[in-house]
This record gives structure tokens, C-alpha cells and sequence, in this order.
């Protein structure tokens, strides 16, 4: 599948979301010449900005994003298609001169209709833009001429109720085909590394089952904080944050059984049946299973942090979790009786984000009787900052001395090559104007994964024990009550350095 022609209408342009990550994946996407000849890019906000200020506005967090890799030549021709309009997102007048603007660059450029319409804007307006677009005739425009396709960022409602709401309201407008729910990741190399690792190698499929795995771990770990994000934060945290989609999503494609193809369908449908697997977390087991935390003051990188009642924006008796542990248990032949232990936070040691597959212990014969237990074989898929494999398993020590002991099999994917892999935005945008749904999200998964979260979200609104969470210090793991969740199975969370 080649990108076509196309004009990319960004919603927010003036947001982080569009300096930060799209113009950059756009110049690298441009860099590696795989833009499509005819293309434009059209950003919208409110702010009053003309086209040139947009540019000079956007440079900035290029520079910053893309670094040495900065081509000046690259960004001279994509900032000349690069332009801006202003309008309320409310307002529909806006949208009709949207419309006429989109027929000229049509003219200008020759992308012969085709539109992608990216919602990088507030929550609450992803229904309005929606709406405001079908009945202003931006969506099926008037010659009737090409496609025209929306992408949506999280979060995608804030429940199942809201989630079904909106997405009502955008199949009224768009085909499930043209709309792409957005999660980034989906697009990092490592992640969709995940099912080649599994289904391409013989010598892992055989053995990624309750048979021999005694549990698996998803860590996604940060040292940022809630940054310049205090409205939205509050209303997520990080249960809506990061397990409703990113984690949901690893869970997913470490858990799921062979695709019967590689087709799009043919993973979703896959990718669905794990989330309908998952065993239902009664009020009992949010409770016992599932581990809130919050920030408190601390160190990250030798510097002095501010705990999260402290940041700006945020309620000083705000109940908002910026960590959450928890086990879940897939209930299905494969994963029957195997624990997913997942986690993640903010503001902790260190930044890292992996997939941890520990298997069985040997039964006590042969070394195990000789020497005591060994340790287990551990299979790493390292997701970032490193990209790779590692693989933990038992040697002998050389020389005279009969002692076994672990020794370590690293691959990583990206020190050859820092800063080499694409962006996770870069293949997605791409997969956006190929018309590629796979690596985002079908409208069941993110149903049953809403499902599955507000298990947790109404046990945390209704139980007086458990609706604030823990503190824990900026710098450190999270809470004692994370380890203490492995602690109590006879298992450890691993942890980057050890
Ligand atoms: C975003 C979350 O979706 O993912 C952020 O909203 C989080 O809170 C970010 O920091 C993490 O993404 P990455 O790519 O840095 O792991």
C-alpha cells in the first residue's frame, strides 16, 4: 500500500500533540521521501496566527523533537504546504471556509479530495468537530470526489457510556474502515515487534503458554510528571491514562493466540478475544489486586521534584493515581492459571517500558537438587528507551568449579543506530493515508477494554478503603503495596538495573 494524496486538516494545531509529534513525524516522514507528492497540511485553532506565524510557531519543538536530523531543505518545502485557519470549533461558519479552502488546496496541490481529519483537541469536541463536518459538507464534499478519513486521539470517553456516546456519534458520519482511533503504542517498532517475535520464532510460540510460563509482567515506568497537563490529568489518571489503552493493548498482543492471517481483521479479532478472556474484576479483587498510588516529593535524576498535589493546576487534596499496579488472569486454555502482573507511574526510577516473561522453575531433580534453585529463565522484549530482546538463562561458570549460574543474552535493536527507529507518529500517519487500519484500534476493543476498566473506576468511586491512593516518593518504584502484590505470589517485580 502507497500514502496518497492527500490534505492532513489538524484540530488543535496550535497544541502540543501537532508541534511536538506530528510536524516532526511529517519532516521525517518527508526526509525519508515517503510523503506522498501531492500533499498539504491545514493546522486549526483559535489563536489568530497567519500562515507564516503558524510556520515559525511550529519550529521550535521541530528543532527540539528531530535534533541533529533537522533538515533545513526538508522543512523549507514542507512548511510551504503547511498552512492555518482559525475558527471556533463551534462556529459554522468556520467550517464553510474550511470547506472553500479545502477545494483550493485541492486545486493547488492535486489531492483530488481526499482529507484526513485529526483530532488532536480536547475530548469534549470530538463529537462537535465530527458533526460540525458532516453537516457542512466536509465530509462527503460536494464533486464527491475521494475519501475522506478522521483519526481520533484518546481518550476515547471516559467509560463505556461516554465511549459508546462518541462513538455514535462519529459511525453516524464516518465508516468504521475511514476512522482511526489513535494509540501511539501501537506505531513503536518494538510493540509491533511483539507478534513477529512470537509467530516467527518456533522456539518461543512453543513455549508462550501456562505450561511453562509462570507469569508475565507489563511495565511501563516514567520519570516524567504530569507536566503542562493538570486539566486532563485530573480527569484520567493513570488508569484511563495509560491501562485503558497502552497497557490494554500490550496485554493484547503478548496475550493473544495466532492470527488466522495477517490481515487487519484477522489480528483485531484476536486481539479481542483476550480482552474478553480477562477474568472479571469483582469489587473484592479491585480491593486486593489492584495497587493506587500517588506522587509525593522526591528525586528524579539527582533534582528536587514537587509532589503531585503540589504541581500547578492540581488540587491539593486531589485523589488523582499517577501509578497503578495490578494481576490479572486471562481466563483461557493458553494463560489459564498465569498471572499478568501489570504497572505503571509516573515520577518513578527511571524510564522504561518492557515486556517480562518469566518462566517455571525447574522441578527439584538433577542441578536443582545439586546446586538449590536456579534462576528463572527470563524473556525481555525491551520496548524503550532500549529496543531489543534479552534473554536470562543458566550456565555453566567456566573452570573447575561445577557452579551454574545466569548469564544474559542481550539484543539491542537501536545502539547501532540511536535515534534511528521511526517515530511511533511517523508509521502511523503513514498507515493513516495508506489507508491501514491494523495498528489502531476497532471499536470492540476499545469497548471491552472500557468494560474492564470500569470494573475499577466504580470499585475506586464506591469503596471508602481503597478511593484515595497510596503516596510514594518521586525516584523510587511506587508504592510497597506494588512489590507486596508479587510479594504475596512468591514473585518480584523486575526492574530495569536490577
Ligand atoms: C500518553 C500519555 O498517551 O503516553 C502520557 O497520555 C504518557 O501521560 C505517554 O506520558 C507515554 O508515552 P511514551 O511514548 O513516552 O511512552
Amino acid at each position: 500500500l502507497q500514502p496518497v494524496e492527500a490534505v492532513l486538516v489538524i484540530f488543535g494545531g496550535t497544541g502540543d500533540l501537532t508541534s511536538r509529534k506530528l510536524i516532526p513525524a511529517l519532516h521525517n516522514l518527508k526526509a525519508k521521501d515517503s510523503l506522498p507528492q501531492h500533499f498539504a497540511v491545514i493546522g486549526v485553532g483559535r489563536r489568530q496566527l497567519s500562515d507564516q506565524e503558524f510556520r515559525k510557531n511550529l519550529y521550535p519543538a521541530l528543532r527540539q523533537a528531530v535534533g541533529e536530523n533537522l533538515r533545513a531543505d526538508t522543512w523549507a518545502e514542507l512548511q510551504e504546504r503547511i498552512f492555518y485557519r482559525r475558527f471556533d470549533f463551534q462556529d459554522e461558519r468556520g467550517y464553510r471556509v474550511l470547506r472553500e479552502f479545502l477545494e483550493q488546496t485541492d486545486a493547488a496541490y492535486q489531492t483530488g479530495g481526499n482529507r484526513i481529519y485529526y483530532l488532536a483537541v480536547a475530548p469534549e469536541y470530538f463529537g462537535v468537530i465530527v458533526e460540525k463536518l458532516y453537516a457542512n459538507g466536509l465530509v462527503r464534499n460536494r464533486s464527491g470526489q475521494g475519501w475522506q478519513r478522521v483519526v481520533i486521539e484518546k481518550p476515547f470517553g471516559r467509560d463505556l457510556a461516554t465511549a459508546r456516546v462518541l462513538n455514535r456519534k462519529i459511525t453516524a458520519v464516518f465508516s468504521e474502515k475511514n476512522t482511526f482511533r489513535i494509540d501511539h503504542y501501537l506505531g513503536k517498532e518494538m510493540i509491533q515487534n511483539i507478534m513477529v517475535l512470537r509467530f516467527a520464532n518456533p522456539l518461543f510460540e512453543a513455549v508462550w503458554n501456562n505450561k511453562y510460563v509462570d507469569n508475565v509482567q507489563i511495565s511501563a515506568t516514567e520519570t516524567v510528571g504530569v507536566e503542562n497537563r493538570a486539566g486532563y490529568y485530573e480527569q484520567a489518571g493513570a488508569l484511563r491514562d495509560m491501562l485503558q489503552n497502552h497497557l490494554l493493548q500490550l496485554l493484547t498482543l503478548t496475550g493473544m493466540e495466532p492470527p488466522v492471517s495477517l490481515t487487519t481483521e484477522a489480528v483485531r479479532d484476536e486481539k479481542v478475544k483476550v480482552l474478553r478472556s480477562l477474568r472479571a474484576l469483582a469489587p473484592e479483587r479491585v480491593a486486593g489486586d489492584v495497587v493506587r498510588g500517588q506522587y509525593g516529593p522526591g528525586r528524579i535524576e539527582g533534582g528536587q521534584v514537587a509532589a503531585y498535589r503540589e504541581e500547578k493546576g492540581i488540587s491539593p487534596s486531589s485523589d488523582t493515581e499517577t501509578f497503578l499496579a495490578l494481576k490479572v488472569e486471562i481466563d483461557n486454555f493458553r494463560w489459564a492459571g498465569v498471572p499478568f502482573y501489570i504497572r505503571t507511574g509516573k515520577r518513578l526510577r527511571a524510564k522504561s517500558t518492557d515486556v517480562i516473561v518469566q518462566f517455571k522453575a525447574l522441578p527439584p531433580i538433577l542441578y536443582v537438587k545439586e546446586h538449590g534453585e536456579l534462576e528463572p529463565n527470563i524473556l525481555i522484549i525491551r520496548i524503550q528507551p532500549k529496543e531489543g530482546v534479552y534473554f536470562q538463562f543458566n550456565a555453566k561458570k567456566p573452570g573447575m568449579d561445577p557452579s551454574i549460574s545466569p548469564v544474559k543474552m542481550d539484543f539491542c535493536q537501536n545502539c547501532d543506530f540511536e535515534n534511528n527507529s521511526p517515530e511511533a507518529y511517523e508509521k502511523l500517519l503513514l498507515d493513516v493515508m495508506r489507508g491501514d487500519p491494523t495498528l489502531f484500534t476497532r471499536w470492540d476493543e476499545v469497548e471491552y477494554s472500557w468494560k474492564f476498566v470500569d470494573q475499577i473506576a466504580q470499585t475506586w468511586g464506591e469503596d471508602q478503603r481503597i478511593s484515595s491512593p497510596v503516596p510514594y516518593p518521586a525516584g523510587t518504584w511506587g508504592p510497597a503495596a506494588a512489590g507486596e502484590l508479587l510479594a504475596r505470589d512468591g514473585r518480584a517485580w523486575w526492574s530495569p538495573g536490577g
